[in-house]
């Protein structure tokens, strides 16, 4: 049965599809059979991957494979990558939300909306040795449907301000998908990546350290023009300066591996992310606020509260 693993952070140009596509890329390299599925509409991934124009997917993607409960129509070998198989998606995917409801309406399925992605991809479990899943960079049905399909979550980090201050939503988010999807959900690490070595940088790498400890990978992604470039050329170890290019990966592929074996997992982040929230809410009810927002607030502060029993318990 695969190992199915997402990459997720509610922000753009972190490096999530780029890790994601060389992650799948080596796998598929060592020999692993590999499922790489395209859930954003961007289909960055699917052109990363496949080397094709975004148009020659469409009507041919997750969404249809979602809608049909079977993804093996969809799923594209790599002409380069022995090994690697893609299910690529295009614009339209940006109904996903909108669309599971409707089928929700149309048809009878035995599991609710955010889990149609998971019972697709079980139809192929066994012909995997992993499925990797390219997310959005939002929080909305697609990305919850992606954590629900999925055993283990990896966050991509840029080390920039707006990047770091998404990681508690993104940790609120991962705990209502476990609490109320996917119990076994596992947060494997946080891979801090696209650095220049500035000063601002380090500092937030330090402090990510301070904050997340262990969850952060020690492999840090750094910013390099081979990289950059398999983005038109697609992912190659070819040349030498494209294998030197990917050692920084195979180091966190490896520390991933790792973690999987072992059975990492820090279940502190969910209450801390919690904590958070609740310092905000009650900040908030200090304020002199009119009768319908402090109504609102407290419902907030009691469902918060309640919460953080839940995450309690599992840490
Ligand atoms: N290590 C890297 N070095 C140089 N450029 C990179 C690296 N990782 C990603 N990029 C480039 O940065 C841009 C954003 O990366 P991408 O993986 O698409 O981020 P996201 O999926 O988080 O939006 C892309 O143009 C990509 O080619
Ligand atoms: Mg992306």
């Amino acid at each position: 049965m695969a190992v199915t693993l997402s990459f997720m952070l509610q922000k753009g140009g972190v490096g999530k599809t780029t890790t994601m596509g060389i992650m799948s890329f080596l796998l598929a390299r060592m020999g692993k059979k590999v499922l790489a599925v395209d859930m954003d509409s961007q289909g960055n991934v699917s052109t990363l991957l496949l080397q094709r124009n975004v148009y020659t997917f469409s009507n041919e993607t997750i969404l249809e494979a979602v809608e049909d409960q079977d993804p093996r129509p969809y799923i594209v070998p790599s002409d380069e990558i022995p090994n690697l198989h893609v299910i690529p998606a295009d614009d339209l995917l940006a109904i996903y939300g909108r669309r599971i409801y409707e089928i929700q309406r149309e048809e009878q399925r035995s599991v609710p909306p955010l889990l149609y992605l998971k019972q697709t991809l079980d139809v192929v479990q066994d012909e995997y040795d992993y499925i990797l899943i390219d997310c959005p960079p939002s929080l909305n049905e697609q990305t919850l449907s992606a954590l629900a399909a999925s055993d283990c979550v990896v966050t991509v980090l840029q080390a920039e301000v707006y990047a770091y201050q998404a990681l508690t939503r993104f940790f609120e988010t991962l705990f209502h998908v476990k609490k109320n999807v996917r119990p076994d959900l596992v947060m494997l690490g946080i891979a801090v990546g696209l650095t220049d070595r500035y000063t601002l940088q380090d500092t937030i790498l330090d402090e990510c350290r301070d904050e997340y400890g262990a969850l952060i990978f020690n492999t840090v992604i750094r910013r390099l023009a081979r990289v950059a470039e398999f983005a038109t050329l697609g992912i190659s170890d070819a040349r030498k300066d494209q294998k030197t290019a990917l050692t920084q990966y195979e180091d966190l592929l490896k520390e991933i591996l790792d973690r999987i074996d072992s059975g990492f997992y820090d279940n502190s982040i969910y209450l801390r992310a919690l904590q958070n929230r609740l310092y905000y809410i009650e900040g908030k009810l200090q304020e002199n606020l009119p009768d319908v927002k402090r109504i609102r607030f407290e419902g907030l502060r009691d469902e918060t509260l309640q919460h953080i029993e839940i995450a309690k318990e599992w840490v």
